[in-house]
């Protein structure tokens, strides 16, 4: 995934470019560059490295001069981290110069095509055949040309194009990657997210598929891929500008973990009338939601782990079958998607190329698919067929937190509003689970609390070498994201185990001294987990349990205990996660790492 940011108007191009590529640069951050047009000539100057690199390269923008300009931090696809890979990219006269956020799956041919015409390439991206072709098909007109190269080109692009021949103009170009435009009285803006631009302007434009926008200092103009002009709505943005700023903590992960209790309430209130859960997002009639045979839940990374929970949520309380995938298996293993199954595919930032395909292929084949999204106006919230944003508001860091919780309580909702539309959950049941699900928020103020002390337990472990997390149930759920939230931002290898599996190969890995995190909050399961406990102390193993008040056995058993307040057994991953989030979050702090920014990674996965 990359950040595309454009400008033309009155103010200098170039300064304004930079500070849009810093708020985007949690979408990718292994080089950036710039194209601006001087007035006579686009000047180009791209760099390896943070965009640090290029503020300094270029002065803060200062060396290069000109009104209209496009910027680009990129997250590597095609050709590893250079200098001459960076975006933007350009044709041989340099008269026309392309950013590009995405991929050109039929690159290759086209490649082979271009330098059959005499083209010579000068880096190992897909972005570049796009630079060459532009330059073929120009004989003018640059929405012609750009309608052309359209025709030819495969796979995801949100582009931003300068024609040198056209100085007063900039290009816009959207095909599954995200991408909006926007204007204020100093001119317009194209951005690859919002966080880039709230700053000039609170009115975007979201550009769908195929879309071509010409913007001016002045306005800007839609086309269709046929060259038809086309009217769009504007949307307002309703984030106050600080939403996607730090808000006075070190790293955007704290600040979206202690925006938790916020964001659950900020899901489940507007959803909850009169003591009734309440989806019109859902577009289903308690009928149709009765006629429902088998859920099927596909998602990656942390959206796959609320997957997992809620399998077992709606399986125990609404008794329908639910099948949870990892979104980059789902298609490759030709499912079967019977009549009466329901998709539902989750998403933070509604982008993840891997579940827009699994919703693609859900439609395809005639699937009706719900969309659990936090980003409104993705990809993935347009093209589901009904979709429950979660209002967790601009989640920048990396690793998911508040979405994550967000992902949840919707996921609750929605399998209390199909247990209640089916007759198993009966008014009393419904009744202490919403009661459970309004206190939730509360809870979690109360685990934030107990910072220090998780802070304290996580400084003895930044130098551990592995971290294992196991549970049963639920909590094999809750173990899941604890390893991925701990091992995406600290780098230590972790694995998270169904409890009762431990010892059917792994435990041998346990020695003295290694950490388990033992995850336990069902009390059917109690037992069993202790059990396994004593299994890897056995093997010298030091074990940290996540327990419910209560569960005095679990002293005796575990050599340190975090206890996380009393909730229903179907809502235990709303709290036990909290002083996951803040031992990972420790670890990565104690180890020097850049939290928010982890190595290799990037907020939204746009590219399979
Ligand atoms: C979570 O901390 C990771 N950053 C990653 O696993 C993420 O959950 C996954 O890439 C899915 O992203 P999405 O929710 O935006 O689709």
């Amino acid at each position: 995934m990359c950040g595309i940011v454009g400008y033309i108007g009155n103010e200098q191009a170039a300064p304004i470019i930079l500070e849009g590529l810093a708020k985007l640069e949690y979408r990718g951050y292994d080089s950036a560059g710039m194209a601006i047009f001087d007035g006579q000539k686009i000047q180009i100057k791209k760099s390896v490295g943070r965009l640090k690199v290029l503020e300094n390269l270029t002065h803060g923008g200062e060396m290069m001069p000109g009104f209209s300009g496009i910027g680009h931090t990129r997250w590597a696809t095609h050709g590893a981290p250079s200098d001459a890979n960076s975006h933007p990219h350009y044709n041989p006269s340099g008269t026309i110069a392309v950013v590009h956020n995405g991929i050109i799956e039929n690159y290759i041919p086209l490649r082979n095509k271009m330098i059959s015409k005499g083209y010579e390439f000068k880096s190992e991206t897909d972005t570049e055949v796009l630079a060459h072709l532009l330059d073929y098909y120009y004989k003018g007109n640059p929405i012609e040309a750009i309608a052309k190269v359209l025709h030819r080109v495969e796979g995801s692009y949100a582009l931003g194009i300068l024609f040198a021949q056209h100085p007063g103009q900039l290009f816009a170009v959207r095909k599954d990657s995200p991408l909006i435009v926007g204007q204020n009285d100093a001119g317009c803006f194209i951005a690859s997210d919002v966080p880039a631009i709230l700053k000039y302007t609170r009115t975007v434009t979201y550009v769908d598929n195929q879309e071509i926008v010409r913007l001016t200092p002045e306005g800007m103009r839609f086309f269709t891929v046929d060259e038809e002009e086309i009217s769009k709505e504007a949307v307002t943005i309703e984030w106050d500008a600080d939403a996607a700023e730090k808000g006075g903590y070190e790293h955007f992960m704290l600040k979206e973990i202690y925006e938790q209790p916020k964001t659950v309430t900020d899901t489940i209130s507007p959803r909850i009338k009169d003591g009734d859960i309440v989806i019109e997002e859902l577009k289903m009639s308690d009928e149709e939601l009765r006629g429902i045979k088998r859920i099927h839940i596909v998602a990656c990374g942390s959206a796959y782990h609320t997957g997992v929970t809620a399998k077992y949520v709606i399986e125990k309380l609404v008794r329908i079958p639910v099948e949870v995938d990892v979104a980059s298996e789902f298609r490759y293993r030709d499912p079967i998607l019977e009549e009466g199954s329901m998709v539902v595919v989750i998403s933070q930032s509604g982008e993840t190329a891997d579940t827009l395909a699994a919703l693609r292929e859900s439609k395809a084949r005639g699937m009706k698919v719900l969309g659990i999204v936090n980003v409104v106006g993705s990809t993935i919230a347009r093209e589901a067929d009904s979709v429950m944003y979660t209002w967790a508001g601009p989640e920048i860091s990396v690793a998911t937190t508040k979405a994550y919780s967000a992902q949840l309580v919707a996921l609750y909702m929605l399998a209390m509003k199909l247990g209640k539309a089916r007759g198993v959950i009966d008014e009393e049941l419904f009744a202490t689970l919403l009661a459970d699900l309004r206190r939730l928020p509360e809870q979690i103020e109360f685990l934030l609390g107990q910072k220090t002390k998780i802070q304290r337990f996580a400084n003895r472990y930044v130098g551990a070498k592995d971290i294992f997390f196991i549970g049963r149930g639920i909590d094999y759920a809750i173990s899941l994201e604890g390893s991925l939230k701990l091992k995406e931002i600290s780098y230590i290898h972790s694995e998270a185990y169904a409890a009762g599996e431990l010892k059917h190969g792994t435990i041998s890995l346990i020695e003295d001294g290694t950490l388990v995190v033992a995850v336990s909050t069902q009390p059917e399961l109690f037992q069993k987990t202790i059990s396994n406990i004593v299994e890897v102390k056995a093997r010298g193993a030091f074990v940290m349990a996540l327990t419910t008040t209560g569960n005095k056995e679990m002293d005796k058993a575990a050599d340190y205990v975090i206890y996380i307040p009393q909730t229903n057994n179907y809502f235990t991953n709303s709290l036990a996660i909290i002083p996951l989030q803040l031992f990972g979050y420790y670890v990565a702090v104690g180890r020097g790492c850049d939290v928010d920014k982890p190595r290799n990674l990037a907020k939204s996965v746009t590219v399979e």
